[in-house]
């Protein structure tokens, strides 16, 4: 198993006549490491250099400037064959006219290891249950798209892989097949740990089958993290909106001398310095707002239930804003009831409010 290390790479599209004017920048400047044996997903809005990044990682195309290192080998001077490279995409190149057997056993068949197949598909089909093993006899005519996903995942497994690479395989699939699909990836992932790259735009999905994420906005890699420190330390007001359900409370306002004032509420403390009446944006997860006995008056205008994580999602007009609040599923707040609440003053974020960089 290997390191995928990416040093400062960009790539752009457009005309071949070598001018830069009008070649559309799809990735610029990225740096990331993808630690051995471990899942790092790559997440952002469509068209964000997503499947661009990929394919620089997977040595598909060249960078135009920066390296790809596996270890410590620059990927271009490392022999096609060598570079035991799995790939697993939203269309799914299955042979038509083969079974999954014959599909899944391709590589380790054209390597004369024809022997080793039955072993790594009893492996492989254990762990997805009955699933696979009923599969292996059909042709992907006779397959859902789910399961000709799964045949080509258990065909990417079946090799000596070195490192692979995931581009958004479940995004055609139904909600019910994504979930069941993420489950049985997890598992596989667990039982046969290889250096991958998770390309997605579902949030749920990359939480769910990676180490670490990478948010990707505009062909920029804008933070990397757990979802923990990308959900509790967004590096900017795009981080922060765009990470974590529900989504956080942002309030306009400035500095002063200390304090952050609201447009319609403070103060609180703010770090002093920072340039007089500097616009900064308050922002507030609506977790850390709480329903409290002493808290501040307000009228609850809409609630909407999460019965999956079982809390209220409550839109309170509050102190001449709007907040949004969670509240558990065990109790309700009527429509126009008046509540108080209060917030958590250790779970302030600051922004810079014309850079969106946090500042405090
Ligand atoms: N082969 C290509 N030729 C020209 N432009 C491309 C090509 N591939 C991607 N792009 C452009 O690069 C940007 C990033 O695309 P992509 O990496 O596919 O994003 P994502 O996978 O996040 O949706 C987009 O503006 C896209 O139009
Ligand atoms: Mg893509």
């Amino acid at each position: 198993m290997v390191s995928i290390t990416l040093e400062h790479v960009s790539k752009s599209f457009g005309p071949e006549d070598g001018e830069q004017r009008g070649r559309v920048p799809a990735v610029q400047n990225v740096s990331l490491k993808v630690n051995e044996g471990q899942v790092l997903a790559i997440l952002g809005p469509s068209g964000c250099g997503k499947s661009t990044l990929l394919r620089l990682a997977a040595g598909l195309i060249k960078p135009d400037s920066g390296r790809v290192l596996y270890d410590h080998d620059d990927l271009q001077e490392v022999p096609l064959m060598e570079r035991g490279i799995g790939m697993v995409f939203q269309d799914r190149a299955l042979v038509p006219h083969w079974t999954s057997r014959q599909n899944v056993g391709f590589f380790l068949s054209i390597r004369k290891r024809e022997e080793e197949v039955p072993e790594k598909l009893k492996q492989i089909a254990k762990i997805t249950g009955i699933g696979l093993d009923v599969l292996l006899e059909r042709k992907p005519g006779q397959l859902s798209g789910g399961e000709q996903q799964r045949v080509s995942i258990a065909r990417a497994l079946s090799r000596d892989l070195r490192v692979l690479f995931f581009d958004e395989p479940f995004a055609n699939l139904d909600a019910k097949y994504r979930t069941e699909a993420r489950v049985e990836l997890r598992r596989l992932m667990n039982a046969f740990p290889v250096t991958s790259i998770y390309v997605t735009h579902d949030q749920v999905e990359a939480v769910a089958l990676s180490h670490r994420i990478a948010i990707m906005r505009d062909g920029q890699l804008e933070q990397l993290g757990t979802y923990q420190d990308l959900r509790d330390n967004p590096v900017n007001t795009f981080i922060a909106t765009f990470v974590g359900t529900p989504i956080m409370n942002l309030f306009k306002g400035h500095a002063d001398d200390g304090a952050w004032r609201g447009e319609n509420f403070g103060p609180f403390p703010i770090r002093r310095d920072l340039p007089p009446q500097h616009p900064v944006t308050m922002g507030i997860r609506p977790e850390y707002v709480r329903l409290t006995e002493d808290g501040v008056y307000g009228v609850v205008e809409e609630t909407i239930p999460f019965y999956a994580e079982r809390h209220h999602l409550v839109t309170v007009h509050l102190a001449g804003e709007r907040w949004s609040l969670v509240t558990p599923l065990d109790q309700p707040v009527e429509w126009g009831a008046t509540i108080r609440c209060a917030l958590d003053p250790e779970r302030l974020l600051y922004f810079d409010t014309a850079t969106g960089q946090r500042i405090g």
